[in-house]
């Protein structure tokens, strides 16, 4: 089994996906462990609850710059993976240390575009319109020192239109993030993903 914590600052419908993926029997070889927020009253906490999860919350008012040092405290030796699912606070090189290619993130655009620090939740969808492209997605890949720099694991696209508010990009990227980050801890849980430098190789069988 693949234990997972599983790391939120919001709504959660990310870690809603796992959560279902875990039950319907999909993600047969991965627990999650953990439901860990940076954010107090996070609804993704009521999710976890729900589903009978283990939930901690480290506001990153209140913990400030030892919050990775918090979530390290709690996680090590205890999970396999870490996944960053919404989750908005800088993970720092202690954690990434520990978790050297354990720890993966979903960012909702294509990378290398529309990422980087600011870059998070809607703000990314109104960059993306605001550049105008005409393809945008979204990236799981491995969390190294950068923000959002990491060896990707898996991308999905999906068509921009000219009328596009950033909510129903949005809306319509999130459909493919519920697919994408499943997809991906499946090929981890299964030992499929291999990574070496920048790139990762996925084993077909
Ligand atoms: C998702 O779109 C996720 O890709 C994004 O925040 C949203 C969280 O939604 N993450 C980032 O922007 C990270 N840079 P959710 O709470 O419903 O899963």
């Amino acid at each position: 089994m693949l234990k997972i914590a599983v790391l939120v600052s919001g709504g959660g419908s990310n870690l809603q996906t796992i959560i279902d993926r875990v039950s319907d029997g999909y993600l047969d070889k991965v627990s999650i462990e953990y439901v860990i927020s940076d954010t107090k009253g996070a609804y993704a906490l009521e999710r976890a609850k729900k589903a009978g999860i283990r939930t901690l919350t480290y506001d990153k008012k209140e913990y400030g710059d030892s919050l990775s040092g918090k979530i390290l405290e709690t996680l090590k030796g205890n999970v396999d993976v870490i996944v960053l699912a919404g989750f908005f606070s800088i993970i720092k090189k202690e954690l990434i240390d520990e978790f050297r290619n354990r720890i993966i993130n979903i960012h909702p655009s294509l990378i290398p575009s529309f990422c980087g620090k600011g870059a998070y939740g809607i703000h990314v969808h109104e960059k993306a319109i605001e550049y105008g492209v005409k393809i945008s997605g979204c990236t799981v890949h491995f969390v190294d020192e950068g923000t959002d720099t990491g060896a990707i694991i898996l991308q999905k696209s999906v068509p921009v239109y000219g009328e596009d508010t950033p909510k129903q990009l949005q809306e319509r990227i999130l459909v493919e993030e519920h697919k994408a980050l499943p997809e991906a801890l499946k090929l981890i849980s299964e030992g499929k993903v291999r990574v070496e430098g920048r790139k990762t190789y996925i084993s077909a069988q």
